[in-house]
């Protein structure tokens, strides 16, 4: 459908640079997903080979991202790595970034495939922290720490580990891109990426308790 979108827009010679824009990544995603088809069987457990030469024109190498687009893989949980790419796979994390990027990629990844993928990425190590305006992270140090009491606002540590490191599948925050933190936590604000308990936090934040977070969470 998007082809013959593409195709007719074309053809009335009036191409917005939104729709170029699109129209890139478009081409861009059909090659990476021929790219990720073409690996042989044998060499479809070799997640350090896929990684390299798929995952890392966004993920960055070693899996630490530059754009912040991206999310950092370094260091995640192997778990939530798991988990993640079964749900972009079977089409249950339906923000619109996970469904314009990662369905497709996921798609082509079986169960294996997946499973080597989480070890090699949580065995790298994380990106260093970025330092943040001092006020934001200050701030944002608070609520991840204490929660806010008066609006039964658990602390984020509660459940990320005491320095965003991770716990069993919840995931690794420290060092992740702050752009990228915003965006999921509007995200499962609005319910497009769905998560219980991540609903139940994010509907008690507002945009600059966000930021504030993201910041922090950024500088670790
Ligand atoms: C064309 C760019 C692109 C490529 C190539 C790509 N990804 Fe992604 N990936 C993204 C974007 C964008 C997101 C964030 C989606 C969102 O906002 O929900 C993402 C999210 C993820 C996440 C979830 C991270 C988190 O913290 O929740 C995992 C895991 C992941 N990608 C793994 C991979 C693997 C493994 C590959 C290679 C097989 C890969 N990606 C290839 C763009 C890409
Ligand atoms: C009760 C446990 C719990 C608490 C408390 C909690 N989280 Fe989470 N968080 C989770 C779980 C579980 C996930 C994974 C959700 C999924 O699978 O989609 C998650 C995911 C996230 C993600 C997405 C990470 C990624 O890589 O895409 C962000 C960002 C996040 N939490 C931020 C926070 C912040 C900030 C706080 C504190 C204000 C917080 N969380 C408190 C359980 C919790």
């Amino acid at each position: 459908m998007r082809l013959t979108t593409i195709h007719s827009t074309c053809l009335a010679g009036s191409i917005s640079e939104r729709e170029a824009k699109m129209r890139n990544l478009f081409l861009f995603l059909a090659s990476l997903s021929l790219l990720v088809s073409a690996i042989p069987a044998s060499a479809q457990e070799d997640a350090a080979t896929i990684a390299s030469s798929i995952c890392s024109s966004c993920h960055g190498a070693a899996g630490i991202s530059i754009s912040p687009m991206f999310p950092r893989l370094a260091g995640q949980r192997a778990t939530y790595i798991e988990e993640q790419l079964k749900a972009f796979r079977s089409q249950t994390r339906t923000d619109p970034d996970a469904q314009a990027y990662m369905w497709g990629m996921a798609a082509q990844l079986d169960d294996m495939t997946i499973h080597n993928l989480a070890n090699y990425y949580a065995s790298l190590p994380p990106a260093q922290g970025t330092p943040g305006p001092k006020d934001e992270m200050k701030a944002g140090e608070e609520i991840f720490h204490n929660g806010i009491p008066a609006r039964n606002l658990p602390a984020c540590a509660a459940c990320h580990g005491s320095n965003a490191q991770g716990v069993g599948s919840f995931p690794r925050l420290a060092g992740q891109q702050s752009s990228y933190i915003v965006r999921q936590l509007m995200a499962f604000k609005s319910g497009v990426r769905s998560n219980a308990l991540m609903l139940n936090i994010a509907t008690k934040l507002d945009p600059k308790e966000m930021r504030d977070l993201a910041v922090y969470l950024q500088s670790l």
